[in-house]
């Protein structure tokens, strides 16, 4: 066997397995692929559920001391135009009595502190709060204007919350939570 023999046969065996190795691999790419579409494409929103990724509510009706409920992503969402008594008792309040001194508002940083301006619509619009109205406790909807502190009440297990919607007494662990929202003019909220 000459030289040039004997290494164009030893060359020959690694292309022969690289070949087959690269096809089992394609295989697999392209099996992998194919199973992996399905999941992708369930876990693509439909367009109803894009719809309701926000929504605009106006609130033009709202006199002060009166409140709606809009449906939000398949929970209820509280909003209220509250007194000025019930922003005055609000923030009355000195954090250190409240259970739950964090804002819980999407709209703040995570460690806002829950002051009736931080759970409120803000600046010049402290009399608007928005909330997800899902008591914090086990997730039954509190009833509004009702309860000791005059703001909402759970009567599932008995959790009142004040008017600015932290929670003041009974089981409940946290304030009710303020989602992202925006004023779109001075009568549209848009939620979301
Ligand atoms: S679910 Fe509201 S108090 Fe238990």
């Amino acid at each position: 066997m000459s030289e040039h023999e004997t290494s164009s046969e030893t060359m020959g065996e690694p292309t022969r397995r690289d070949f087959l190795y690269l096809a089992t691999g394609m295989a697999g790419v392209v099996g992998a692929g194919a199973a992996a579409w399905p999941f992708i494409d369930q876990m693509r929103p439909d367009a109803s559920t894009l719809a309701l990724a926000s929504i605009e509510v106006d609130v033009s009706s709202l006199q002060p001391g009166m409140s709606l409920t809009a449906k939000w992503r398949g929970r209820p969402v509280f909003i209220r135009n509250r007194t000025d008594k019930e922003v005055e008792e609000a923030k009355a309040v000195a954090l250190e009595e409240l259970k739950d001194p964090v804002a819980r508002n999407a709209n703040l940083p995570a460690d806002a502190e829950a002051s009736d301006l931080d759970r409120s619509a803000g600046e010049g619009k402290e009399n608007w709060i928005i909330m997800v109205g899902v008591c914090t406790h086990l997730g039954c909807v509190p009833l509004g204007q009702a309860g000791d502190f005059g703001g909402w009440f759970c009567p599932c297990h008995g959790s009142h919350y004040d008017t600015a919607g932290r929670i003041r007494k009974g089981p409940a662990p946290e304030n009710l939570a303020v989602p992202t929202f925006s004023f779109v003019s001075d009568t549209v909220i848009k939620i979301g």
